[in-house]
């Protein structure tokens, strides 16, 4: 049974995107929706366990696995939504305005955004199944990129997703070959919705003016 203030899959109005299809997303979505399922169906089975309040001896492998996995699906929901969020119907325009406080930020931490992007890139090349994050520390505004293995090994406590790139081969498997995975990079490059990424950082810059 679910709880009330259960999470519910939200809608992503994305088709037309350059190099990934519409048979993928779709197929993609309902993954995603298995993600929030599953989120709701493990917090729930924890609310059992605890409602009596206590975690009995015979209970404790039960609601040790349950708890492990929790942050599997947990992350799995939100990554998601942070990736399709990030992308752009009908697709595009590639590379972000050079104006833009991405840019800016990215310059700022590595440079340059050329220097930047070959980091990003660099990373969802990497072999293993996982996803490539542009982080941003919200103490310094600095920008890092990292692995995250799964959906929940390498995330950074307290940074702020900028930038989600999901290189799990279900991302693109109805596109490419697996050893194709540079193409389906270069495709979600040119679907990137840079005013989404702008928005995540503004926030962030809003932030650190109120605390300032
Ligand atoms: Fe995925």
């Amino acid at each position: 049974m679910s709880s009330p203030d259960s999470y519910q899959p939200r809608q992503f109005n994305l088709s037309g995107l350059k190099g990934i299809s519409d048979q993928t997303l779709e197929m993609h979505f309902k993954l995603y929706e298995g993600y929030v399922k599953e989120t709701n169906n493990l917090t729930n089975r924890i609310t059992d366990f605890i409602k009596d309040g206590n975690v009995d001896q015979e209970e404790m492998p039960a609601y040790s696995e349950i708890t492990r996995r929790l942050g599997f699906e947990y992350n799995g929901m939100v990554l998601h939504e942070y990736y399709f969020d990030n992308l752009q119907t009908g697709g595009g325009t590639g590379d972000p305005a050079k104006t833009s406080e991405f840019v800016k930020a990215a310059e700022t931490t590595f440079g340059n955004y050329d220097i930047w992007k070959a980091d990003f890139v660099g990373i969802g090349k990497m072999r293993g199944v996982g996803w490539a994050i542009c982080y941003q520390n919200p103490a310094n505004g600095r920008l890092s990129n990292h692995w995250i293995t799964l959906h929940e090994t390498g995330n950074v406590a307290g940074f702020n997703p900028i930038l989600v790139m999901d290189v799990w081969e279900h991302a693109f498997l109805l596109d490419y070959k697996p050893a194709e995975r540079p193409k389906y990079i270069e495709a979600f490059f040119s679907n990137i919705n840079w005013t989404a990424v702008e928005d995540r950082l503004k926030k962030l810059t809003g932030v650190q003016s109120a605390r300032a």
